[in-house]
């Protein structure tokens, strides 16, 4: 049974833009999928799309199911959307972390789903609810930090605090809109790693978006490709070679390459779900520039003046 199933889904904005095209696809169980494509393409929305975030079009072929069951279905979230959102974990770029409390709460804040509102409301939270956040800390390897405040871990750590917090929701899926684009290059492959193990060691279904192939070849062995709104790749993430994005982005394909990277050889085929092969590990090594360097030189002007 597919882990995530898409038919049909179609979306268009306010002002009749259209963001998404009449896109389909299945993900299986235990699959760790890279989305990819350049700004606008349509990555975000479709990952709020499948966490139900986002009605689609109304169409009656439209349907978006999680886990064999629809999330939405005809442009409208179904009367399961809301249980079923507590298999989906969303991770987003931004971490959304609440800086001045500490890391164990705002993993435990993913608790609150299924916990009486009162409870939550008062930040009660049982020793049996608090040894699950240390323990879903520990997978994440920052157990150390549960007492810190979250404002004061560096991005790679808030982000891994972030799927600590998705983790503990139950999430059976998660979801990561560009995970990285803030990180420096060794955050980058930690959060990515995170990721992979969680995928490899605990069964999760993983889609993740990513600004660049490079990461998607080295940790996801499929890669589906967007662009404006439509689904133009969908196969083995070691078949993106810059040959093939430059076929089908032209110019737009830079957008997708670290610099420097373009003829850089991919991960080995076969590559398993996460499993950083020893060729990923030197490409890896390569990395040495900021995931969406424009983002990142802006970020440095503006702390300059
Ligand atoms: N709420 C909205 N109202 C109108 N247009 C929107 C809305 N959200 C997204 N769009 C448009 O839909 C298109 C796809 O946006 P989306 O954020 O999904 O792209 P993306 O691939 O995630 O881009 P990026 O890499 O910059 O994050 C863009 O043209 C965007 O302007
Ligand atoms: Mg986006």
């Amino acid at each position: 049974m597919a882990a995530i199933s898409i038919q049909g889904l179609s979306k268009t904005f306010p002002g009749g833009y259209r963001a998404l095209d009449d896109v389909s696809f299945d993900v299986g169980s235990g699959e760790m999928i890279a989305l990819i494509g350049a700004s606008g393409s349509g990555k975000s929305t479709l990952i709020r799309h499948i966490a139900g975030l986002v009605q689609a079009d109304r169409s009656e072929l439209c349907c978006i199911s999680v886990g064999g069951e629809p999330i939405q279905q005809d442009g409208r979230l179904t009367p399961r959307a809301k249980a079923l959102r507590r298999h989906i974990g969303v991770i987003f770029q931004q971490f959304n972390l609440v800086s001045r409390l500490s890391v164990m709460t705002n993993v435990l804040v993913g608790m609150l789903g299924s916990i009486p509102a009162w409870r939550g409301t008062l930040g009660l939270f049982t020793r049996q609810e608090k040894l699950l956040a240390m323990q879903a800390l520990a997978r994440v390897g920052i157990a150390e930090k549960a007492r810190a405040r979250a404002g004061t871990l560096s991005g790679g750590q808030q982000q891994r605090a972030a799927i600590a917090r998705a983790l503990i929701q139950g999430a059976r899926v998660l979801l990561a809109d560009e995970p990285i684009a803030s990180l420096d290059p060794s955050s980058a492959r930690r959060v990515m790693e995170t990721l992979a193990s969680l995928n490899r060691e605990d069964g999760l279904t993983v889609i993740v978006s990513l600004h660049q192939v490079e990461y998607a070849r080295m940790y996801c062995p499929r890669t589906i490709a967007l662009k404006a709104g439509e689904v133009v790749f969908d196969g083995a993430s070691t078949d993106l070679t810059a040959a093939r994005l430059r076929e089908i982005y032209g110019d737009a394909s830079e957008e997708l390459i670290l610099p420097g990277l373009a003829d850089a050889a991919p991960a080995p085929a076969g590559a398993r779900a996460g499993a950083a092969a020893p060729a990923g590990q030197a490409a890896a090594a390569a990395l040495a520039v900021p995931m969406r360097p424009a983002r990142h030189s802006l970020e440095v002007a503006a702390s300059r003046t």
